[in-house]
């Protein structure tokens, strides 16, 4: 059954970012428009929301929501890495910038683009349906050594060179072309007793992040939009994150931690030599997770965490 897309975290962002009226946001992942709708009614006639997503399913979305609020409002079709550039070309200065990671629940319901191991569909995984690299190519032609390294590396998955030998052989016999076909081949690697010392749902769930993650390059643009983001915010712009497993959580923890230290002379130095200051004050010291409340309305917000932190003035940071 097709869902609703739910925005996890929704009123947590907006008490932590507190989007304000004539400001100008950047909503990096679009979407179905859940928080994007309540930054807007923040922002007010005066301010701006620039949205941006790379699948074509959001930028219709977008027309609802442009024509129902009454801020300015703009699309990019892109990579939110790469759109980050075109608005700090442009010289854009934003009050905020969010990212909520990963796939909304109508990609994952979408059967035929392949997302979910639920339902048997085409190896797909794209959310731009224009890129080349598909999970077909990832799990048909990548070698044995690559699959399990992906597979550990970006699922987390203890099975990995178990897996990926099966996958091997299998497509030895006949090429495997659907999610239900990639399902058996795992179901196949793990036996009952396997699976049962891993636990962790669905036996599929970790082999499917991480293809998803390779399909789409979603560590890369990552890395590469949390810079662009933070020197896109004026002082006392705001950036925040949701993140849906620890690969993105941690990349995020660590550029904020990184934004918000002061000194970083080696600890064995007795003065500070470095005059490093700190340019961002952490808005939240642990990641937010949603309340039992919200994972009960929608279970997919489980494992949600939300980080955020301020940019400091000049005169703050000193
Ligand atoms: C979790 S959903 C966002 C849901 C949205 N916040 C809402 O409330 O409806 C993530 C969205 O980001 C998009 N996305 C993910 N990675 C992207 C990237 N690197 N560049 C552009 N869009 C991306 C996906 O296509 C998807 O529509």
């Amino acid at each position: 059954m097709s869902r609703m897309h739910i925005p996890v975290l929704a009123g947590e962002l907006i008490d932590l970012t507190q989007p304000a009226a004539a400001e100008i946001a950047v909503d990096c992942t679009f979407g179905e428009g859940g928080h994007a709708r309540l930054v807007a009614d923040r922002l007010g006639a005066t301010g701006t929301l620039v949205c941006i997503d790379r699948d074509p399913a959001a930028e219709r979305r977008f027309e609802e929501l442009a024509a129902a609020v009454a801020c300015e409002t703009r699309f990019l079709r892109m990579d939110y890495a790469d759109g980050l550039g075109v608005l700090a070309q442009e010289g854009l200065e934003a009050d905020l910038v969010y990212l909520d990671l990963g796939i909304s629940s109508t990609q994952v319901d979408a059967r035929e683009r392949g997302f979910s191991y639920s339902y048997d569909a085409p190896l797909d995984m794209r959310m731009d349906p224009a890129q080349e690299l598909d999970a077909r190519e990832v799990v048909g032609e990548w070698d044995e050594r690559r699959l399990a390294q992906l597979f550990r590396r970006y699922g987390e998955e203890p099975n990995a060179r178990r897996i990926a030998r099966e996958i091997a052989q299998r497509r030895r016999r006949a090429p495997i072309e659907t999610t239900g076909e990639l399902v058996a081949a795992i179901e196949a690697a793990l036996p009952a007793a396997v699976r049962r010392r891993f636990g962790g749902g669905h036996p599929a769930k970790r082999v499917f992040q991480a293809v998803r993650i390779a399909v789409n390059g979603e560590l890369d643009s990552l890395d590469r939009a949390l810079p662009l983001a933070w020197e896109l915010l004026r002082p006392g712009g705001r950036l925040a994150a949701i993140s849906f497993h620890s690969l993105e959580d941690r990349r995020v923890k660590r550029f904020l931690a990184q934004r918000a230290r002061g000194c970083v002379c080696p600890p064995d130095f007795p003065v500070c030599v470095c005059g490093h200051e700190p340019e961002a004050e952490l808005l939240t010291g642990r990641a937010v997770a949603p309340t039992p409340g919200e994972v009960a309305h929608n279970p997919r917000s489980k494992s949600g965490r939300l980080r955020a932190a301020r940019r400091l003035t000049a005169g703050e940071s000193g």
